[in-house]
């Protein structure tokens, strides 16, 4: 059964919760897919200058307002939402996704490998990879440097996900091109959610966000990719089934063939 997934590429203003979350959902508004994907920290922006400020804006998933709004928006609309939020849990703020669906709330996604000065804000993820099997097929979350270990899209894909959903506030270049490597070696489709734009604050380096998010298939395709500076909604159908076939020629399977004793 073929669906449509779609991402929305856009510029969060710094610590302005409610507008971000508007400019999304008033974009989601006129999305008729089936799964969407939002970038990582949406709701507040990326760059933290101090552990207050990130505790004041991270929010409790999925009693806050954030989530809650979103898993309104899913159940509403019949659609699935993975969506990038700081997280406060007690004393830890995590960078996390959640994910929900018609029947609202699904779960969440504590990033696992945490990029450059999040260390400094970002408790260690605590969740593991995770898959949720739904009416659309098995979806896994990672989020943004997580790409960057091919551990991430290989543990997602080894639990069955069929399609990543990828929330990303990517700086280096090198990730839309990777998808492609990581959507291959795997068989897995991927929606890397990025944004744009810049942030500068509190006297720290200057982060540019390449944009160029992705819709990557199974096999490696681009199936549809934004430009680099735009506020954009893009989308592309696949097959999540198609993520099942890991057979690549009559020889070959892609999980079957691999050597895990030879891999130390
Ligand atoms: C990143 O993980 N936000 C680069």
């Amino acid at each position: 059964m073929k669906i449509k997934a779609g991402l929305f590429q856009f510029a969060p203003s710094f610590g302005d919760i409610s507008r971000n979350v508007d400019r999304a959902l008033a974009t989601l508004a006129s999305a008729s897919a089936d799964l969407i994907v939002l970038p990582e920290l949406f709701s507040t922006g990326y760059q933290f200058t101090s552990i207050e400020e990130a505790r004041d804006l991270a929010e409790e998933v999925p009693s806050g307002l954030t989530t809650q709004r979103l898993a309104d928006f899913s159940h509403e609309r019949s659609a699935f939402i993975a969506a990038g939020i700081a997280e406060r849990d007690g004393d830890r703020i995590f960078n996390s996704a959640f994910l929900t669906g018609p029947e609202g709330y699904i779960g969440v996604y504590r990033k696992t490998h945490l990029f450059h000065e999040e260390k400094l804000w970002f408790s260690p993820g605590d969740t593991g990879f995770r898959v949720w099997d739904t009416t659309i097929g098995r979806l896994g979350v990672m989020i943004c440097f997580d790409w960057f270990f091919p551990e991430s899209a290989r543990t997602l894909s080894l639990m069955g996900a069929d399609i990543i959903a990828h929330p990303a506030n990517l700086v280096l270049p090198f990730c839309p091109d990777a998808m492609v490597t990581r959507c291959l070696e795997n068989r897995v489709f991927a929606i890397t959610a990025n944004r744009t734009g810049s942030e500068e604050r509190g006297g720290r380096e200057r982060l540019d966000f390449i944009g160029t998010s992705q819709i990557t298939s199974c096999r490696g395709k681009i199936l549809a990719r934004a430009s680099r500076d735009g506020e954009e909604y893009i989308e592309a159908e696949m097959d999540p089934a198609e993520a099942q076939d890991k057979q690549l020629n009559r020889y070959n399977n892609l999980f079957a063939d691999r050597r895990p004793e030879k891999y130390r």
